[in-house]
């Protein structure tokens, strides 16, 4: 199976482990890839719709994958997920939907989500919001990288149980991994892009007072990562 960049980057900073639980798996290709990888001995893929489940049976079968390997499970972020058996290296990965919908999937089962081990997310929006829920709620970011799939830009996040490593607002907002990911020069120019729009956002007359003061600080983070 190849997998798409965003996907193969999420795959690739899962360490090897018991089992792994993909929520909001929709074509389970990512339990799929870690099974058949050798990365994981067991999967959960979940998904709230009964649709994208059904494709992720299909997929499994089509691989050659039984239930005993891949269980498919319809499931409201972590509501139907049983977690009796626990082991401490156990992944969870949500991937694919707004932070916002990520922090939801979290706060809605917070013991439940905390006897996962290891964790992967990657937030299509809102990631500032997850990275302050994150370290509000006892997880400690330890690795995020930013990529580029269709000439979108992407970031995954990699955490623990543990205290916050966000120490800053401009941690927050990019990541503390952010000095790394801006040495790719693809990476750079797509963020100077999105600072450029926001400083001409200010050349417009009219925005009310509170927003000016929200874009000035978004800017201030803008140039202390892009180093200008
Ligand atoms: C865009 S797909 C992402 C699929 C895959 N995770 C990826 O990253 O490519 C988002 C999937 O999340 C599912 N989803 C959204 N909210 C969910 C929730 N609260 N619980 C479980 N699945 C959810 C949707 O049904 C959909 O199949």
């Amino acid at each position: 199976m190849v997998l798409s960049d965003r996907l193969q980057t999420i795959a690739g900073m899962t360490d090897p482990c018991t089992s792994v639980t993909d929520i909001g798996t929709d074509h389970g290709y990512l339990p799929i890839w870690l099974i058949e990888q050798g990365v994981c001995r067991h999967a959960v893929a979940a998904d709230v719709r009964k649709g994208p489940l059904a494709t992720a049976k299909q997929n499994c079968l089509e691989h050659g994958i039984g239930p005993d390997r891949i269980k498919t499970v319809l499931s409201d972020g972590l509501k139907e997920i049983s977690r009796d058996d626990t082991n401490p290296d156990d992944t969870l990965i949500i991937a694919g939907m707004g932070g916002e919908t990520i922090v939801d999937i979290l706060s809605a089962e917070p013991e439940k989500a905390h006897s996962f081990g290891r964790f992967l997310f990657s937030p299509h929006t809102k990631q500032e919001e997850l990275r302050r829920y994150l370290g509000s709620a006892g997880y400690k970011i330890t690795d995020e990288r930013y990529l580029i799939d269709a000439g979108k830009l992407y970031v995954v996040m990699k955490a623990v149980n543990g205290e916050d490593a966000c120490a800053t607002d401009t941690d927050y907002r990019f990541g503390p991994f952010i000095e790394k990911a801006t040495e790719d020069r693809k990476i750079y120019d797509i963020l100077l892009k999105r600072y450029n729009a926001l400083s001409g956002m200010l050349e417009g007359a009219g925005l009310p007072e509170k927003r000016v003061a929200e874009i000035e600080e978004e800017i201030r983070s803008y140039k202390e990562v892009l180093k200008l």
